[in-house]
């Protein structure tokens, strides 16, 4: 492990300092870069919902935040697998929660990274949309014996272009039922446990999109004549951004158990999901500061380039809840409110890319020294982040806001 890896690894969520509010934590520590305010009660409410309210197993998708005190919030709050997408993931889960299980959850893999999981870390559920990537797991595995190859669990991603989600993932992934078929067919020739599994899309608030989806899956099992030991969901699951209509998670919930029904599976069929959004979004904001107000248009110390690089994807209607703090002479610090007006907002590097694609209503008086914060950016937030021009964002303050 590297000297940087390993100082790293020290960074934990009780290391933190602990404040009772973002007013607070500005009072008293008047940040100049950017801090990743979390919020322990928040993500416990989130991983709560999924633990007592999915029938089946939840994984955390590592992809969505892999900050080591967001990862060990989500640890203390019961989360006990994750869905790792590559072999650094496996190992950072690994490393830090000895008795987590990790799912490598992807059909692209770095050549080498299957077999090393399968090794060095006992991966067993490995994702395919490609026959060549059986071969390659057979291989890298030298799983060879019946209980070794009865041993892993490959899924095979099935594509379900269905609408409903603000970014889909279909295009990239998966396989119609057709070919699902011929792979669940070849997986259980090749003596392995067959699996299926889909991503609906990210942000999907529909919940039929998931029943249409394990329609799709109805199709592939009855062309294939294949029995299935596991099915996975995967994630997409929403989070309740400011004015937008998310159906409350029960009902996506429900949605799945009524179509896993219609699949007639066997009760030992394990179900999985994989959220990474619905379990931290609102667990993490991101308190910036305004360097610099010229006119309409404001300079903070965050952009694309740093933790808001989300804000920037194409149609994505999607409102940040926004609080602005003013330090006063004494240092106190207060919630400015009072009539909004729409500013440009640029990040601190050099480059004119690094800009807000739309303006933002933010209180007229605001001024340099003051503070925005953006809530729920618990996903894709810092796990997007760069050290671009040698910003990167990286403190990180436990507040306890409900
Ligand atoms: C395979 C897989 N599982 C889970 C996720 C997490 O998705 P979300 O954050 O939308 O829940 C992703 C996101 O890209 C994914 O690709």
């Amino acid at each position: 492990m590297s000297r940087e890896a390993a100082k790293a690894t020290k960074l934990t969520a009780k290391s933190l300092p602990r404040y009772a509010s973002v007013a607070e934590l500005c009072r008293k520590r008047q940040p100049e870069t950017p801090v990743y305010a979390l919020y322990p009660k928040r993500i416990k409410r989130a991983v709560d919902r999924f633990l007592k309210g999915f029938p089946g197993r939840t994984l955390y998708a590592v992809k969505a935040n892999p900050a080591l005190p967001v990862l060990d919030l989500l640890y203390a709050s019961g989360v006990r697998q994750f869905d790792t997408a590559s072999l650094p993931e496996v190992e950072l889960i690994s490393r830090r929660f000895p008795q987590a299980k990790c799912h490598f959850m992807t059909p692209i893999r770095i050549r080498g990274w299957a077999g090393e999981a399968y090794r060095r870390y006992g991966v067993r559920h490995f994702v395919i949309d490609d026959i060549r990537e059986l071969n390659t797991i057979l291989a890298e595995t030298r799983a060879r014996t019946p209980a070794e190859r009865k041993g892993l669990t490959i899924f095979v991603r099935l594509a379900t272009p269905v609408e409903g989600a603000f970014l889909e993932l279909s295009s990239k992934f998966g396989v119609d039922a057709e070919q699902g078929a011929e792979l669940l067919k070849a997986v259980a020739e090749a003596g392995c446990q067959p699996a299926l599994t889909f991503h609906v899309g990210t942000l999907c608030i529909k919940p039929e999109a998931f029943a249409q989806a394990l329609d799709i899956c109805r199709h592939a099992l009855n062309l294939s004549g294949v029995e299935i030991t596991a099915l996975d969901v995967g994630g997409g699951f929403p989070a309740p951004y400011p004015g937008m209509i998310v159906p409350p998670m029960e009902t996506f919930f429900a949605a799945i158990k009524g179509a896993r029904k219609a699949l007639k599976l066997k009760p030992s069929v394990e179900l999985y999901c994989e959220p990474g959004r619905a379990l931290v979004a609102e667990g993490v904001s991101v308190v910036t500061q305004v360097i610099r107000r010229r006119g309409e248009r404001l300079y903070i110390n965050d952009g694309i380039y740093g933790s808001l690089d989300e804000m920037t994807l194409p149609d994505w209607n999607v409102e940040y809840p926004r609080r602005v703090f003013m330090t006063t002479g004494e240092k106190a610090v207060v919630e400015v409110g009072g009539p909004r007006r729409p500013f440009k907002i640029f990040g601190p590097t050099c480059d004119t890319l690094d800009v807000l694609p739309k303006p933002i209503l933010l209180p007229h008086t605001i001024e340099a020294g003051d503070y925005i914060d953006f809530g729920m950016v618990g996903a894709y937030s810092c796990a997007l982040r760069t050290a671009f021009n040698g910003f990167y964002p990286d403190d990180f303050a436990l507040v306890n806001e409900p």
